[in-house]
């Protein structure tokens, strides 16, 4: 599965892509991530990507251009099967979206800046606008690098005991149950007994249980 983002800020996305699973599924030959530097993309003298918006009013509108070529350049290279806009005001980002999305091949990202994008990127080229939240964030940059990060996990054979993404809080509309680790007892706080017992079908039935009660406290939404 290949991702191309295109950005202003390349620097941005050297380290998200650069550690543990992401770099590692990159070193397995089982994603590919390349990062286009949309000034390479402005025939402009000062390589510069943005201007003021039409209409008045404050902050700087990215410029179609930059975009365009950068995008012709890629689809006529290969197919995409998405071309996703982050963005604030897009679909929020679920778990759902992200198994839908690790089936495909390529992905194209456009992350935005400033006051945004001239609207007819979006029209032209967009096919899904998306959001990590209901939050405004400086660029489009970390909501990238975190929709990479939630579809590359998915892709078989990335994480390597593959049930535990499938066992992932939400896979099931459900938030995980709590975990323990050594040491048994620490400072008299105690792992609880049903997890060291041996007991697997008690120990299924215990974390349903808990999974089933945390979700009710915390996002009864999910069993809506
Ligand atoms: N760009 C700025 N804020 C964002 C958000 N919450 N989601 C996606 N892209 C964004």
């Amino acid at each position: 599965m290949r991702f191309d983002i295109l950005t202003v800020l390349p620097g941005l996305l050297e380290s998200p892509f650069a550690h543990s699973i992401l770099h590692r599924a990159q070193k397995k030959g089982l994603t590919e991530i390349h990062v286009h530097n949309l000034r390479d993309y402005s025939s402009n003298k000062h390589k510069s990507v943005d201007d003021y918006p039409y209409g008045g009013g404050s902050g700087m509108v990215m410029m179609i251009e930059p975009f365009a070529v950068c995008i012709e350049k890629l689809k006529a290279e290969r197919e995409y099967d998405e071309i996703i806009f982050m963005t604030p005001d897009g679909v929020t980002l679920n778990q759902g979206l992200a198994n839908q999305l690790s089936s495909v091949k390529n992905i194209m990202i456009l992350c935005g800046h400033y006051k945004g994008i001239d609207q007819r990127v979006r029209d032209l080229y967009v096919t899904r606008e998306m959001s990590i939240g209901d939050y405004v964030l400086s660029g489009g940059e970390l909501p990238a690098a975190i929709l990479v990060d939630a579809i590359v996990r998915l892709i078989p054979g990335v994480l390597s005991d593959e049930t535990s993404a499938l066992s992932d809080s939400f896979q099931d509309d459900m938030l995980d149950a709590p975990v323990y680790t050594r040491p048994a007892d620490w400072k008299g706080h105690k792992v609880p007994d049903i997890l060291l017992s041996g007991n697997t079908p008690e120990i299924e039935k215990w974390r349903f249980e808990q999974a089933m009660e945390r979700t009710k406290a915390r996002r009864p939404d999910l069993l809506e």
